[in-house]
């Protein structure tokens, strides 16, 4: 994958021994997800090292590094993803609201429509532009009828901001919408389910510039709602659309912190360089 330069434009709660780290970058309040000494490893290579990170509710946290630091990794041990990689092997704790997500008492199924997910190549269903958001309500049964699936439908899109480009054409294929409105509608089908944190990797990696500020606007307004991780390559995207960054390196979480003082007084050598371009 491209990595763009730094300048476009373009269940059980589990019961913790020791003390979290006190971390200077630690969000006010309770975070929404907390990780501790998550280690993932893929058959023996270690991928990630021992990540602790707060990420607080209805914000925005951008992950950056270069390619290969374990960015797409880490966000995948939130929703339990790694799970589906044969190879994959999380330790550690990720919790959410206080309650472990690995816990045995926890359906992945379940886990996955509280924390959705939104992919870089957008992945419509081979179904109705309608049928790719009703999906999701009907198989959780949150609908009790006809009216209000298509009211959870209506409210979804409108949220995803693509009710009005779509409203004349739900039955046609969601497929035969261009890029950045099928992005829009992943997007829309992610929060028919009533998620709470959103996760989603490069998702306008594959977009135009026009396409690309719509889902950045869309990003902004959705986060008076929900808890939002983006994985970016675009230092500008980080800038404009987060209230928080974590910066990995070689698998390692090397700082997180407000986005306005990661990019302007890094703690860290390693993220002032990646930031202004001397290395990924
Ligand atoms: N399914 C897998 N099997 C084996 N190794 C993997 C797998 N997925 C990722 N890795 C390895 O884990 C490391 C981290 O990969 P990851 O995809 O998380 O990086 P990334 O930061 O998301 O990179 P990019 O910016 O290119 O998407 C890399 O060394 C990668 O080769
Ligand atoms: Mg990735």
């Amino acid at each position: 994958m491209t990595v763009q330069s730094p300048d476009d434009t373009a269940g059980t709660p589990v019961i913790q021994t020791a003390v979290p780290p006190a971390s200077a970058a630690a969000p006010v309040g309770e975070p929404k997800i907390k990780a501790r000494d998550v280690k993932v490893f893929y058959g023996d290579k270690q991928a990630l090292f021992d990540v602790n990170i707060d990420i607080p509710a209805k914000s925005v946290t951008a992950f950056i590094g270069p390619s290969g630091c374990g960015k797409s990794t880490f966000l995948r041990c939130i929703n339990r993803m790694n799970d589906t990689i044969p190879s994959a092997r999380v330790e550690g704790s990720i919790e959410i609201d206080g309650a472990d997500v690995n816990a045995r008492s926890v359906d992945p199924v379940v886990l996955r429509s509280r924390v959705g997910m939104v992919f870089q190549k957008p992945n419509p269903f081979p179904k109705t532009i309608f049928e790719n958001v009703a999906y999701g309500p009907r198989i959780h049964g949150l609908a009790t009828g006809k009216v209000e699936l298509e009211a959870i439908v209506e409210s979804s899109l409108k949220k995803a901001g693509l009710w009005n480009e779509v409203a004349d054409r739900l039955h046609q294929p969601g497929t035969g919408l261009s890029g950045g409105q099928q992005q829009r509608l992943v997007i829309a089908r992610a929060i028919a389910v009533s998620p709470e944190v959103i996760l989603m990797d490069e998702p306008c990696s594959a977009l135009d510039p026009i396409a690309t500020a719509k889902i950045e606007e869309l990003i902004d307004e959705l986060r008076s709602q929900f808890c939002i991780v983006i994985v970016t390559h675009s230092m500008a995207q980080a800038a404009r659309v987060s209230q928080r960054t974590a910066f990995f390196h070689l698998g390692k979480l090397v700082e997180s912190g407000p986005t306005e003082e990661m990019f302007t007084n890094p703690r860290d050598s390693r993220t002032q360089d990646y930031i202004t371009g001397r290395f990924g």
